[in-house]
């Protein structure tokens, strides 16, 4: 099978190959990783994580790529495109998001990675709009999203239905049309 493998001026956004399986399940128990989650993953769920994304690249093209540094060659996590499940009132739609191991923060490479996701997005398949939402205290995760010039309305925020009642519920959602 050819997924598209996206190259940038310090990064490969490419398809999973198993031996990101232990880094990837390294960063998803790591609970600064996580911190904006609901808990940290088990190497199962982090496995079928994977699993979840290479069927929707299959289904869609596009997906949730693994970031290889070129420098080093090491994983350092993922970002890309993906459809979310839930019922909002902004569906259906595409998402583009991010998750990268601690070591690797810092250094801009979420948010040169999402750049060229997004213009994956729109040039090769045409999408209309791509957005992104987080819990409102995620600001790492906000400024990345403001970085990509992806704008807030506050009307747009809401609650995330799978964590009703849980401290992570309210979410903000940041929008990029093809067309500004
Ligand atoms: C969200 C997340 C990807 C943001 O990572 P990040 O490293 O802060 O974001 P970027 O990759 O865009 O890097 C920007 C930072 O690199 C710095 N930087 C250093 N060198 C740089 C360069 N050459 N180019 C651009 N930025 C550079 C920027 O100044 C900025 O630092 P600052 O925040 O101190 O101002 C990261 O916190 C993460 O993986 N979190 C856990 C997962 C998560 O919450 N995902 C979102 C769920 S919705």
């Amino acid at each position: 099978m050819s997924w598209t493998t996206i190259e940038t001026e310090r990064l490969i956004l490419r398809h999973w190959l198993t031996a990101d399986s232990e880094p990837f399940a390294a960063l998803n128990a790591d609970p600064r990783v996580m911190e904006f989650f609901p808990s940290p993953l088990t190497r199962k769920q982090s496995d079928e994580f994977i699993d979840r994304i290479a069927a929707g690249f299959v289904s869609h093209g596009f997906g949730l790529w693994a970031l290889e540094l070129k420098a080093t060659g090491d994983f350092i996590g993922f970002t890309g495109l993906s459809i979310p499940r839930f019922e909002a009132a902004f569906m259906p739609t595409v998402e583009v998001g991010w998750r990268l191991a601690k070591s690797a923060w810092g250094n801009g490479y979420a948010t040169e990675a999402a750049r060229a996701s997004i213009r994956e997005g729109f040039e090769r398949y045409d999408l209309q709009e791509i957005v992104s939402f987080t819990y409102e205290g995620n600001m790492p995760s906000r400024a990345v999203m403001e970085r990509l010039q992806m704008t807030r309305e506050p009307g747009d925020d809401f609650v995330h239905p799978s964590l009703v009642g849980h401290r992570l519920a309210p979410h903000v959602l940041y929008r990029l049309p093809a067309d500004p």
